[in-house]
């Protein structure tokens, strides 16, 4: 039994493996958060220190008790309008425009399994693997009624929650903000680490101090965004890799969002996350109900990596579907930084030839095979194969493709229209402008209405039409540009819903793929990681991290990505030197180790590079199926911080009962008469003797794990050491 409801003190407790939640349905029906972390068997209302507080006001119902007030209590869902001043997770209005409700506790109940979500994604499991409580608060007055749903995951310490709102009055209410996760916790000074960028450098991991001044991170881009990741970390003052608490929560969503933490005047910390409040405003006609996006945290007493190991396991287990789920993902060669849009039929043959003889399993045709798209200007919208273009249709050149023994894969933009299309000929009102307002364009083209389902179904079938006349194995589905200007012309008025059911048509599209195609892998993409967040993974179960294959900053890219998600879901990819994005030129070696790290690839002209790198690309790809196992299903290890480490950066992936590991070691600096570095291993078998399979030496898991590994110094820039360690 994971969630404990104790009669006598009203206190719930949510217990994973290893750590404990804890609530209490306090005086007056008040929902208050006690406690979230080590795992423990205690009453923890204790904690909480009533005092009479100047400005705190008080309930009308605690008559002269001025000791009780929300402003200063910690709570588990605050909403404003009941004295609580602080930054709130619920924001209503009703028909009058009257700010604010009083949500008490109504009743709870507890069922085996996990609770699912209408139209968004959400973590599943087994009912033997996870619990649900639903607890119900209510205010009569204000005719509203809110659910907060908890899924507790015992094995991989998450707990997820999600929150359902329904009007039970008579009169309209709106939801103006509404948090899918928050929490007060008392006596903690804690740091924040966001992961935040830009296009071409995603997920750069922040680390600030939360004070009194509130820090928060968000977009309003109808993405999850390159600028800040909807996930997030709040740790002890100390906590590294090993030592320290540390939670970590994500949004499995990849709309707007925005997460806040502070510090509130009485001490207690404050973190929040859920739907961005900016724009938002959803009503609700009697007996309507709205269901928030899932949150999902974790907590480790010891540190980042048992952090990253819990959501690692929880996404690759109870968030990424299946059949993606088994089985090694292909290597593939896509036509993008091989080609650009530049190509035809027997250019991207050419192109499968030369990846076939090297062992690449699968050719992805990308951006320019439909309507007349020879730049980035137009015809998205027009999907429609330009056998003018390739002189061929696609089932021919998809047939040609398979006769070569090569999977097919082909890249998509169904959320987007060009100006230069005929779609937006006919129907221009499909895209998001405000009438009469000047617009934005971004890459040159327009955003669809993803909140139509007539638009949905539209840009559904016509792709449809070229999925069911070719054999395709592979999608990679992109997204461009973000969205602004957001109107829509189907008559509803209501414009602060639009973001979130453009979300929710995006989701729909993309389930409808799966369910008429289930063969079909998908990878998300949104000008790289542009949309790389527990949501998109519930669909596409690996993401092209970046549009920068950069090898040297992809180390840190794939370093700040790995905090939350697994390896199997970076897309990585080998390609051209000097670098198409930087300019920069790195050992193919190198390029290669550091792409092994993920979903493996190709993004060059094969038939262009030397027989030497020909015979570097066979080695990773035998590399690629040699270690794909343990990538899949190992633990990841980061063995340096490369955004403080400028000599040398190092990951490991080892098998969860150490029997076997992979380290990879990349030098980022090169010096005259340099000193020898070392890095320590981890997660090995102390008392064992490991052999390396590359060089043939062996070592002891202590000593690799204490004093650690003598970096090789060798003349060159960007050098790649791999050693692949067996258990003797
Ligand atoms: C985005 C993607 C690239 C490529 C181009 C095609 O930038 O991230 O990988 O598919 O679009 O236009």
């Amino acid at each position: 039994m994971s969630i404990i409801f104790e009669k006598e003190s009203n206190i719930i407790s949510l217990n994973t493996a290893n750590t404990t939640y804890q609530m209490q349905i306090g005086k007056y029906g008040y929902l208050l958060h006690l406690y979230y972390g080590r795992k423990l068997n205690a009453d923890m209302s204790y904690l909480i220190q009533s005092y009479d507080r100047g400005f705190s006001g008080n309930p009308s119902d605690t008559g002269e008790d001025r000791t009780f007030s929300l402003d200063a209590l910690p709570q588990e869902f605050p909403a404003y309008g009941n004295g609580d001043y602080r930054d709130n997770a619920f924001l209503m209005k009703d028909a009058d425009g009257t700010f604010g409700c009083d949500l008490r506790y109504e009743g709870h109940r507890i069922e085996k399994g996990k609770y699912s979500i209408p139209s968004l994604p959400a973590a599943f499991a087994n009912d033997d693997e996870a619990e649900t409580i639903v607890i119900t608060l209510s205010d009569k007055n204000a005719g509203v009624e809110v659910e907060l749903k908890y899924g507790v995951f015992e094995r991989s310490d998450v707990i997820t929650r999600a929150v359902k709102v329904k009007n039970t009055g008579k009169r309209k209410i709106f939801v103006n903000r509404i948090m899918s996760s928050s929490m007060d916790m008392l006596g903690m000074d804690a740091d924040m680490i966001t992961f935040n960028g830009r296009h071409g450098n995603e997920r750069m991991p922040e680390r600030s101090h939360i004070g009194d001044t509130a820090l928060s991170i968000g977009s309003r881009r109808g993405t999850s965004s390159h600028q800040h990741n909807p996930f997030f970390i709040v740790c002890d003052r100390e906590a590294n890799e090993d030592y320290g608490d540390a939670y970590g929560f994500m949004l499995l969503y990849s709309g707007n969002f925005f997460a806040e933490t502070f510090r509130e005047q009485y001490g207690s910390m404050r973190i929040m996350l859920g739907i961005q409040p900016d724009m938002f405003e959803y009503p609700l006609d009697e007996g309507e109900s709205f269901d928030s996006p899932e949150a999902a945290m974790t907590y480790s007493e010891t540190g980042f990596t048992k952090l990253s190991h819990s959501l690692h396991s929880f996404i690759k287990n109870n968030i990424i579907r299946k059949p993606e789920n088994d089985g090694i993902r292909p290597v593939l060669v896509n036509s993008w930084e091989a080609a650009f849009f530049d190509f035809n039929a027997e250019k991207i043959l050419k192109l499968a030839d030369d990846a076939k003889e090297l062992g690449v399993g699968m050719l992805v045709l990308d951006d320019g095979w439909f309507g007349h798209r020879n730049d980035d200007f137009t015809s998205l919208g027009d999907w429609y194969v330009n056998e003018g273009k390739l002189g061929c249709s696609m089932g021919e050149l998809a047939a040609k493709i398979h006769e070569k023994g090569l999977k097919f894969g082909l890249w998509i933009e169904p959320e987007m229209i060009s100006e230069d299309s005929d779609l937006y000929k006919e129907h221009p009102d499909w895209a998001y402008r405000i009438p009469g307002r000047n617009f934005i364009r971004s890459r040159s083209q327009l955003v669809l209405d993803f909140s139509r389902k007539e638009i949905v179904d539209h840009i559904f079938n016509a792709l449809a039409e070229v999925i069911d006349n070719a054999d395709i194995d592979y999608i990679k589905m992109d997204m461009n540009r973000s969205i602004t200007d957001v109107y829509t012309g189907d008559g509803v008025q209501n414009y602060g819903t639009i973001m979130h059911k453009y979300c929710i048509g995006m989701y729909d599209f993309i389930e409808r793929l799966r369910e008429r195609y289930p063969e079909i892998l998908i990878e998300g993409c949104s000008g790289g990681g542009g949309r790389f967040d527990a949501g998109m993974l519930h669909y596409t179960p690996q993401i092209w991290t970046s549009d920068n294959t950069d090898a040297i900053e992809r180390v840190k890219i794939q370093y700040g990505t790995s905090f939350a998600y697994p390896p199997v879901t970076m897309g990585a990819h080998v390609s051209v030197v000097p670098n198409q994005q930087t300019g920069r030129s790195v050992p193919m070696k190198t390029r290669t180790a550091v792409a092994l790290a993920g979903t493996f690839g190709y993004e060059l002209d094969l038939g262009l590079i030397s027989d030497e790198e020909k015979e570097e690309v066979r080695q990773g790809i035998a590399d690629y199926y040699k270690y794909n196992a343990l990538v899949r299903d190992g633990l990841y290890y980061r063995l340096t911080d490369p955004m403080k480490n400028r000599e040398f950066a190092a990951w490991e992936i080892a098998a969860e009962d150490g029997t076997e590991a992979v380290v990879t070691i990349v030098t980022l600096d090169t010096h005259c008469n340099s000193p020898v570095n070392y890095v320590r291993f981890k997660g090995l078998k102390a008392d064992a003797v490991y052999r390396d399979e590359n060089s043939g030496k062996s070592y002891s898991g202590a000593a690799l794990m204490s004093a650690g590994y003598p970096i090789p110094v060798i003349p060159g820039e960007y050098n790649a050491f791999v050693l692949h360690l067996i258990l003797m």
